[in-house]
């Protein structure tokens, strides 16, 4: 089956349904630090190779920390980014090649804004480089690093040097051209997100 774009329109009854039939495999981890794997339920193959959706509890995420599953074969990061992260997105914009995440192609209609998410706190991208689909370290604390001493949190991309911040948009003067995906997701509830299918109502 052919991937869907990211705005393609879904039906929100069918995934609703294969919602129940798919599962979720995750893993948190903030800096070197691994914590267990989150399993809710057994995907089924057939719902996988469809790109069925997948859904999250995120109300054990801390901080900083980075929930990873996986959708249509590609992994999707869901971070709950800081207060001192979140303030300091909007200090980037010079920075940054698409500020105002212009190009359309990199993410809903209905992700908009500096923050690039539904709620101000919690980040969903697909973790891959736009240059050429290296997954990037995530560095969210803000402090120095040798790759840029200004740094105030976001991703690295070690394979050439690409930087994104904490919103998944891409700096200037690096490979990579465009800012990181976000794919079509809504929240089932305050703590359940569902990656694959927009907000009710969304165009
Ligand atoms: S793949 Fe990320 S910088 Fe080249």
């Amino acid at each position: 089956m052919a991937n869907q774009g990211v705005n393609d329109p879904v039906n929100l009854g069918r995934r609703r349904f294969l919602t129940a039939t798919t599962a979720v495999v995750g893993a948190v981890g903030a800096g070197f630090v691994a914590v267990p794997f989150i399993k809710s339920w057994n995907p089924s193959t057939r719902a996988k190779l469809a790109g069925a959706p997948v859904t999250a509890d995120i109300s054990a995420l801390g901080e900083n920390q980075r929930l990873i599953l996986e959708w249509r074969g590609q992994p999707i990061w869901i971070v709950k980014r800081s207060k001192a992260v979140l303030d300091a997105l909007p200090t980037l914009d010079g920075e940054l090649r698409d500020p105002k995440s212009e190009n359309k192609d990199q993410q809903p209609a209905y992700i908009k804004g500096e923050f690039r998410s539904l709620k101000p706190e919690i980040s969903v991208l697909v973790g891959l480089c736009t240059h050429l689909g290296c997954s990037p370290e995530m560095k969210a604390e803000i402090r120095p690093e040798p790759f840029d001493p200004n740094w105030k949190g976001g991703y690295f991309c070690p394979c050439h040097k690409s930087r994104f911040d904490m919103a998944g948009r891409v700096f200037q003067g690096v490979p990579a051209p465009s800012n990181l995906l976000v794919p079509p997701h809504h929240y089932a509830d305050d703590n359940t997100i569902v990656i694959g299918v927009d907000p009710q109502g969304a165009a």
